[in-house]
């Protein structure tokens, strides 16, 4: 089975002094997860949706598909985690308990508030994880990277040809991901802000599929005036 797990378990602290979670956000006239919702439910392949939110806002999220959303596909709320891979690992956990788990079961893990990611992106991912377990979305640097470890200088300037962001989303083989998760110390647990680090620090595979610079994450106020904007003129480059 193909499954998709929107993440919306953080609270947007870096957007400022909104009450409100940033993926509840309005964007244009609907909040930006419901932007990203519809996307994934263009892709018939994936069997069930999963949304992983705060405890506090589950009828809030399951409100917001009322009103916004009509479909059949089988769309489930369920509790996030204090971290954003332990969001993932709740979903991991919720489909092993009601469905069990095959070999080729799969997960396209996905940022609520990338709301502009490509239906393209998304077949590609499902695509490219029936060959490894771990698939990123990734696009090049355009600006130099430098690093600073000391606070006080420069400490390296690595070569930009070499270096990527990663995007959302991320697709994992769901057994392997589980069994790998459990793998890690407390400590390496700690260190994660990315799901595809889980497989990197344990030296297994991680493909990648390209992305597009229009699927901004959207972190800060900038952000959401930046996706606005995209939302005004659309995400094609002609
Ligand atoms: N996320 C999640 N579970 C968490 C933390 C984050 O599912 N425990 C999700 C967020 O809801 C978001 C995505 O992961 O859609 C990307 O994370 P980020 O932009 O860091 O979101 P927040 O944690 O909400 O932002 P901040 O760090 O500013 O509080």
């Amino acid at each position: 089975m193909i499954y998709a797990q929107i993440l919306a378990g953080g609270v947007g602290k870096r957007m400022g002094n909104s009450d409100l979670p940033k993926q509840f956000l309005l964007l244009g006239s609907k909040p930006i997860i419901i932007h990203t919702i519809e996307q994934f439910l263009l892709v018939s392949e994936i069997s069930e949706i999963i949304i992983g939110c705060p405890k506090d806002w589950i009828n809030f999220m399951n409100d917001l598909l009322k009103k916004y959303i009509n479909t059949d596909k089988k769309i489930t709320v369920i509790e996030g985690g204090p971290t954003r891979n332990e969001t993932i690992m709740n979903a991991c956990n919720y489909i092993e308990e009601k469905n069990g788990l095959s070999e080729k079961d799969i997960i396209i893990t996905h940022d609520a508030v990338r709301p502009f990611v490509d239906t393209h992106v998304i077949k590609e991912n499902i695509k490219k994880s029936k060959k490894c377990d771990a698939v990123d979305t990734i696009i090049p640097v355009s600006d130099t990277i430098v690093e600073v470890k000391n606070k006080d200088s420069i400490t390296s300037i690595p070569i930009r040809d070499n270096l990527y962001i990663g995007q959302t989303p991320q697709t994992f083989n769901i057994k392997k991901l589980i069994e790998t998760y459990k793998m890690l110390t407390k400590e390496e647990k700690e260190i994660l802000t990315d799901a595809c680090k889980i497989f990197v620090l344990k030296n297994k595979d991680v493909s990648y599929v390209n992305g597009s610079e229009f699927n901004i994450k959207i972190t800060t106020m900038y952000d959401l005036k930046i996706a606005n904007a995209i939302l005004e003129v659309g995400t094609r480059n002609d």
